[in-house]
């Protein structure tokens, strides 16, 4: 009943960053959250961050062959960008849900593409921390 968390560049400095646009919830503060759901769900989280595209992929690897139930992953700006998590995301079997604080469609341009979108499971934006709630409940509940 593991489900892995990933996230991606700069959210490291969740609660700092540009606040206005991705709340005052740290990282922490969202792990804290996540874990206190997983436990009432029965699910155990593994929630991680990394600024290096590579390591996401590893992690991504990692998941299917620790048996993970899921993978739920902010990706950050590589989003926009990585046919290498597009591939990962098609490569292994586990299921991929992707989560947005913000809401890349109402933003700039060159965030409307979204390339591991195009193989997630589920694609889940603009809901803030509570975004990676609503991934977590759509794992419990058999829907991914
Ligand atoms: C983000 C949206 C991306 O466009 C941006 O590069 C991020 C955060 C979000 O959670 O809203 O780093 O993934």
């Amino acid at each position: 009943n593991l489900v892995y968390v990933l996230n991606g560049p700069n959210l490291n400095l969740l609660g700092l960053r540009e606040p206005e646009i991705y709340g005052s919830d740290t990282l922490d503060d969202i792990a804290g959250m996540l874990d206190d759901r997983a436990r009432e769900l029965g699910l155990e989280i593994d929630m991680r961050q990394t600024n290096h595209e590579g390591v996401l992929v590893d992690w991504m690897h990692e998941a299917q062959a620790e048996g993970a139930r899921a993978v739920i992953i902010n990706p950050g700006a590589y989003t926009h960008t990585s046919i290498a998590l597009l591939d990962a995301t098609k490569a292994i079997r586990t299921p991929v849900i992707e989560v947005h604080l913000s809401d890349p469609l109402q933003r700039e341009q060159f965030r409307h593409i979204s390339y591991i979108g195009m193989a997630a499971a589920k694609s889940i934006t603009g809901q803030g921390a509570k975004g990676y709630v609503v991934a977590l409940e759509a794992v419990a509940s058999g829907e991914i």
